[in-house]
């Protein structure tokens, strides 16, 4: 069984206000997140991780829209990492696969998350990326560039990030015993030296994370089929 964790414990520091509450298309972020994992057939189970102090309102969220797949809801921590432990916590003993995806990535589609299970139970490990298309150069301290690096081979990590259970346990607990800082949970599983399937999305995938961001994604939703 898949057992999603949703994070939505940030603090939005750069949006400058809670973005998982922002709405999009007549819905809040996070309840347009929620709703695509919901809808998932693939996916039994879904833990939101939020921060503390709105639980009360995410539980609601919850109940409002009937999303009967959500098991718990609980308070994350302070990095994303911490918050993924938090979930990983939760875990039914039945779920054999865990998906781990960022509420502020609310254009997520059903169909995307039952690719990506499809892609992740033949190879272990299957995460979403997009291949880089800007040219990459590296800034000193002073903003001047000081050298380039080649975007060929080189990916933008997006969520979700579907893994067997056992290893995205496994790699969680070398993070913690090392303590390691990782802003994903590629990161985790690749200090284990397990082998991870990119899958290249071809579907817009933002990460909500500037108020640019909420513009762009309300006006690709205008434009996309409603499902
Ligand atoms: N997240 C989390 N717990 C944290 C930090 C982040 O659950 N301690 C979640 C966010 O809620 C978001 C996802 O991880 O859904 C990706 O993080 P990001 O886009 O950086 O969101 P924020 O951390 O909220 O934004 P900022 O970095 O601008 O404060
Ligand atoms: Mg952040």
């Amino acid at each position: 069984m898949l057992t999603a964790i949703i994070v939505a414990a940030g603090s939005s520091q750069r949006m400058g206000f809670d973005k998982l509450f922002a709405v999009l298309g007549g819905k809040t972020v996070i309840a347009r997140t929620l709703d695509a994992f919901e809808r998932a057939e693939c996916v039994q189970e879904i833990i939101l991780v939020g921060r503390e102090d709105r639980l009360t309102e995410l539980q609601e969220i919850v109940r409002g829209a009937e999303l009967r797949k959500v098991r718990h809801v609980i308070a994350g921590g302070v990095q994303r990492q911490d918050s993924v432990r938090a979930g990983l916590s939760m875990l039914a003993p039945e779920a054999s696969y865990v998906a781990v995806h960022d509420a502020a990535r609310p254009l997520i589609t059903q169909d995307q998350i039952e690719r990506l299970l499809a892609d992740c139970r033949v190879h272990g490990a299957a995460a979403l990326a997009e291949p880089i298309t800007d040219t990459l150069k590296r800034g000193d301290q002073d903003s001047f560039v000081c050298g380039g690096v080649d975007r060929a081979g080189l990916y933008a990590m997006q969520t979700p990030q579907i893994f067997s259970r056992d290893l995205l346990v496994d790699a969680y607990e070398a993070v913690a015993v090392k303590r390691l800082s990782i802003t994903d949970e590629v990161s985790a599983v690749e200090h284990l030296g397990a082998r991870v399937l990119l899958v290249p999305n071809e579907e817009f995938n933002i990460k909500i994370t500037y108020p640019r961001d909420l513009l762009l994604a309300q006006s690709f939703l205008d434009r996309r089929p409603v499902s």
